[in-house]
């Protein structure tokens, strides 16, 4: 188990991480989803032992990451989100050296690990190509590929398909999830909503450096209660639409709006459809576009922050 109490990291004045608690069970496969400068990194590289926490406390597998850094390094692998591969040559022998230095393999053992996973990602004939030379998606495929490789018990994934091209997401998102399988507990930190969704049993949302809500990508949605939103465009310029002239109807739950786009989370969206288009003209609003949809993680995290994903 993995344990964040009452958590925070100070850079100066900033507080890029605050009063963050979470559990994190054996096995398990996390989601930490949250915008740029949510604090995501910074979390896991306390966890890490890379940067120590300013308050409060973290433990994996019951060792405290202060006390007993060297015990949680044993454990724990991160695919960082800034690959670097300072002085060594090529790709091979980056994931050579690194399971050198973090398990017990030996010599052939490495050599048949590292041609399996370079192989699996499409890698191998690239094997020789100079570290300094590869492209971001081959870099950062070889970051992932050193924690695939190792089959740490706790796994931690830093945007690990940033730079990637669409097969090779859907490549890395079965490699992550098979490691799982496999018995690791794996941490993904990412801004991407369909990368949440992919890989998380529970999701945990972060914005400003604190968690805003985790559970079951079901129990999130579930929160936003109805189950359908309304997704309206009005002109722009108008005053502020007041909540109420939406909230008047028992079958909506919950108004947002983000500059001229209103999401109105309701039941009965269809029959709600014109009754709602009737209350914003009567208020002089000119709708200009609306659409029905079912939530989605997008709409839980828009509901918790009032931020919009890029
Ligand atoms: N070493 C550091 N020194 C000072 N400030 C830092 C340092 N590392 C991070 N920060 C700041 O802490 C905040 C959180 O950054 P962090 O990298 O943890 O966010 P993130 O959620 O990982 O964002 P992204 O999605 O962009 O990777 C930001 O405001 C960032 O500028
Ligand atoms: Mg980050």
């Amino acid at each position: 188990m993995i344990t964040f109490d009452n958590v925070g990291k100070r850079f100066g004045t900033l507080e890029a991480v605050k009063n963050f608690s979470l559990e994190v069970g054996d096995g398990e496969i996390i989601g930490l989803l949250g915008p740029n400068g949510a604090g995501k990194t910074t979390l896991m590289l306390m966890m890490g032992t890379v940067y120590r926490p300013t308050s409060g406390k973290i433990t994996v597998q019951g060792y405290d990451v202060l006390e007993k850094p060297n015990s949680v390094r044993s454990i724990i692998g991160i695919a960082f989100q800034d690959p670097r591969f300072d002085g060594i040559l090529n790709g091979y022998d980056v994931l050579d050296w690194h399971l050198k230095m973090t398990t017990s393999l030996d010599k052939d053992e490495r050599k048949q690990r590292v041609e399996n996973i370079l192989k699996a990602l499409g890698l191998w004939e690239a094997r020789g190509k100079r570290t300094w030379l590869m492209s971001g998606g081959m870099k950062k495929k070889i970051e992932d590929a050193k924690i695939l490789a190792q089959r740490p018990k706790v796994a931690v994934f830093d945007e690990p398909t940033a730079f990637l091209d669409v097969p090779s997401r859907l490549l890395v998102w079965d490699m992550i999830r098979k490691l799982r399988e496999e018995g690791s507990t794996v941490i993904v930190a990412t801004n991407m909503m369909d990368e949440a969704e992919r890989l998380s049993e529970r999701v945990a949302i972060m914005n400003l450096g604190k968690l805003v809500t985790v559970g079951t990508l079901g129990q999130l949605k579930d929160t936003l209660k109805g189950g359908e939103v309304l997704e309206v465009t009005i002109g722009k310029g108008g005053p502020r639409l007041e909540d109420e002239v939406l909230t008047q109807f028992k079958e909506v739950h919950h108004v947002n709006q983000v500059d001229n786009k209103i999401l109105v989370y309701l039941n009965f969206g269809r029959l709600m459809l014109p009754k709602i288009v009737e209350a914003l003209t009567s208020q002089g609003y000119k709708v200009e576009s609306i659409h029905l949809k079912e939530v989605a993680l997008e709409d839980v995290f828009l509901t918790y922050t009032g931020q919009q994903f890029e």
